[in-house]
């Protein structure tokens, strides 16, 4: 049987980082941030004492209460994050804890920006063999503990956010159709955290040479986006015979709104079938995609079908085709 999303949730946290706020800190303007990326603000977990996994907990919290499945019914936990608590335990096992998940197993997936997709896939997988029943799947990151807020041309770009799906088998069409899901290391030097792993381990040279924060070159970063998100976008409609016509939204990652623009022409799509929250959040890496799914989620209906994809470092990118399975006003 299918596997279908059957609830999603979202969390951020409540502290706005706004472009005005970043001009009294790095060299930078709001113009500038504005038009080339199309972000206006982004939330911050400012608490020093919270990381990746609170905010992951907040949203499975909520999804729990909105599906009204019992924390001790979930099976399995994929958390997709590049800013994991710590290197081990996985984060998806604190989430786990702290919500009360005592019979589930989990894992982290490491994929960037392409995370979400990544894990909701291999989730699904689980589903579909009747390996699991519930299924939660976890795009979160905090950002802003891998950012160098002295350094425009990354620190303008990132937020902190956490969306959830839960995935159970479904009866009918409606489901996780299709994916395209692709990676090449050989973009690995672009954008990365060169140090605090086996190759690089944290040293008084690492941290002087800044090593712990996010590096990214980010022009070929964009020339890579904006043919390979719009390529693969393309690619699974056509292969599921979808035209622009078929297709109710198109959900992408959100790193740029030119990128965004970019996979909208390709698809072929109008505007208003886009799904757009970067200005409000800006770049939550393995986030974007559940948050947009949870900003949307009264507007989704039954047999909707959705275009979610992605890029990120890695290089990772994607394409998931899904068959929206209930009506959003279900759960509002
Ligand atoms: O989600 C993971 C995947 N990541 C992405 O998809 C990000 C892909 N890359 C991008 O979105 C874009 O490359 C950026 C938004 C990061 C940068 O935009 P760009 O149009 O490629 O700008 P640029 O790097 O070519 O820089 C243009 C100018 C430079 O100044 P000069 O050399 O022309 O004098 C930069 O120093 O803009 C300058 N600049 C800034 N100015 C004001 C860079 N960052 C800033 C800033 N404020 N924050």
């Amino acid at each position: 049987m299918p596997a279908a999303i059957t609830c999603v949730a979202g969390y951020v946290p409540d502290d706005k980082l706004t472009n005005f706020d970043l001009e009294s800190m790095v060299d930078t303007n709001d113009e500038w941030i504005r038009t080339r990326t199309g972000i206006e603000e982004r939330r911050i977990l400012k608490d020093p004492n919270k990381a990746t996994s609170d905010m992951g907990a907040e949203a499975v919290k909520s999804l729990c209460a909105k599906s009204g499945l019992d924390p001790t019914d979930i099976d399995l936990i994929i958390c997709a994050t590049v800013t994991p608590d710590m290197l081990f335990p996985s984060t998806a096992n604190l989430i786990g804890h702290k919500v009360g998940a005592t019979n589930a197993w989990g894992f982290d997936l490491s994929a960037a920006c392409s995370g979400f997709l990544f894990a909701l896939n291999t989730g699904a997988q689980f589903v579909e063999t009747g390996k699991a029943r519930n299924v939660v799947v976890v795009g979160a990151d905090k950002m802003s503990s891998i950012l160098d807020y002295t350094d425009r041309t990354t620190c303008v770009l990132f937020g902190d956010g956490a969306g959830a799906v839960l995935l159970q088998s479904q009866d009918g069409e409606c489901g996780i159709k299709d994916a395209i899901l692709r990676s090449d290391g050989a973009g690995g030097e672009f954008l990365c955290m060169p140090a605090g792993g086996s190759l690089r381990p944290a040293s008084h040279e690492t941290i002087d040479a800044k090593q712990h924060f996010i590096y990214q070159d980010g022009q070929p970063v964009f020339k890579s986006a904006v043919t390979k998100m719009a390529d693969v976008s393309y690619e699974i409609m056509e292969r599921n015979g979808l035209t622009s016509e078929d297709v109710a939204w198109l959900v992408p990652h959100q790193a740029n709104l030119r990128i965004i623009d970019a996979t909208q022409r390709r698809a072929g799509l109008p505007h208003e079938k886009v799904m757009i929250n970067i200005q409000k959040y800006g770049n939550t890496t393995a986030a974007t995609i559940p948050l947009c799914l949870h900003d949307w989620e009264s507007q989704l209906r039954r047999g909707d079908n959705l275009i979610l994809a992605a890029f990120g470092g890695g290089f990772t990118w994607g394409s998931v085709y899904v068959k929206w399975a209930y009506d959003g006003s279900k759960h509002a």
